[in-house]
């Protein structure tokens, strides 16, 4: 058991390394490399063993470009909504491929990154997500270039381009049918590139995802245009491996029974709140016993979902909650002044190490 108190995030490294092995068969199949989406997950405690295994890391501004290139090294695409001057001037040291989100900023900035590989992230105006706030796609959206005949007038500055359009896409058939219309629409852009990302939210690394499919349909893709294809997975790397183990406080009643935890969705899983939708839960298991389990902050609505549980929650119980690596430990935050979950990792071996815990010094140097 770790040597710390609930509530912390615990990975385990043996759940991680089966995502691994499919994004390491996908590479050795198809050819496509795979660089992690650090926005999803930069708990780089682990990147020692993903690193075996991926190619690299991507990045949404500087913190995350430079946190690739020393904590996991191999390839760092660098790519921003907006660069600022100063970003630039840092990111040319860090990084091997600078992806601009619009032609204005690869016409202010493109000449100060000779001897690095540009790209242009591109807005095909279709995509798959289930959420209009994660829709890259969606009405006035200023993720990327939608103008075709722009893109064609500044190929010849660029040496690739990205295509992010999914969101948690584990239809491999709409997959496939966006990659077609991808080709069609972009092949002439395409063959005169080197290299072209297909973004992340593909769920290929979920159980029954037809992966020899998809891989073939990358290879062909590749071949097809003469590009070297890359994926960004994020939660594709990460599904399924993290737990964030909490504690009951309390169990109140007001017409159900509610479990409060030490931990909150607000502060430590703030997606549940976001999307709306509700935590999964690893333990206990499914059962006969109703209960709503609940955050210990102030806001109404921190609430991580009803359940039937195997036994009935009373305080000092424990309640482990399911995939809680992606987007979780990059957008935990001091809300109430809540505990911060620690980060725990059951390493291969089984051995489990505490790598992290915070306390309040790190709650007041947080602000001031
Ligand atoms: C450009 C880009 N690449 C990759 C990702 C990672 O996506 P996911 O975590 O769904 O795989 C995102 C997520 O928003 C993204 O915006």
């Amino acid at each position: 058991m770790p040597q710390i108190t609930t509530p912390y995030y615990l990975i385990y490294e043996k759940r991680l390394l089966q995502n691994l092995k499919i994004i390491r068969h996908v590479r050795q199949v198809s050819g496509a490399k795979s660089v992690l989406a650090l926005k999803c997950f930069s708990t780089w405690c682990v990147f020692g063993l993903m690193r075996k295994y991926m190619d690299g890391t991507t990045s949404s501004p500087l913190f995350e470009a430079r946190l690739g290139h020393e904590k996991f090294g191999k390839e760092v695409h660098a790519y921003s909504v907006g660069f600022s001057g100063q970003d630039i001037k840092a990111v040319r040291k860090l990084a091997d491929k600078v992806i601009f989100n619009s032609i204005s900023q690869l016409g202010v900035y493109g000449a100060d990154l000779r001897g690095l590989k540009l790209g242009l992230r591109v807005n095909p105006g279709i995509s798959y997500s289930h959420f209009d706030l994660a829709d890259p796609a969606r009405k006035y959206s200023r993720l990327g270039v939608a103008d075709k005949e722009k893109l064609m007038q500044v190929a010849s500055l660029i040496s690739g381009v990205m295509f992010h359009f999914n969101c948690e896409n584990n239809d491999f058939v709409k997959f496939s049918a966006a990659l077609d219309f991808i080709g069609h629409n972009y092949g002439d852009l395409l063959e005169r590139m080197e290299w072209v990302s297909l973004g992340g939210g593909i769920a290929f690394t979920n159980d029954g995802y037809p992966l020899e499919k998809f891989c073939e349909r990358l290879k062909v893709f590749s071949k097809k245009f003469g590009v070297q294809v890359y994926l960004e997975p994020g939660e594709a790397a990460i599904t399924g491996c993290a737990e964030l183990v909490t504690t009951v406080l309390d169990v109140v009643h007001n017409e159900v029974d509610i479990a409060i935890v030490d931990a909150s969705t607000e502060a430590h899983m703030l997606d549940h709140l976001v999307y709306r939708t509700s935590a999964k839960i690893a333990y206990p298991g499914q059962g006969r016993f109703k209960v709503m389990i609940a955050g210990r902050s102030c806001l109404a609505g921190d609430v991580f979902g009803q359940y039937s549980l195997k036994t009935r929650l009373k305080t000092g119980s424990v309640v482990r909650i399911a995939d809680a690596a992606g987007y979780t430990m990059v957008k935990k935050n001091w809300f109430n002044g809540l505990p911060m979950p620690g980060i725990c990792v059951r390493r291969l071996d089984g051995t489990v190490d505490t790598v992290r815990k915070f306390g309040y010094k790190d709650f007041t140097n947080s602000l001031s």
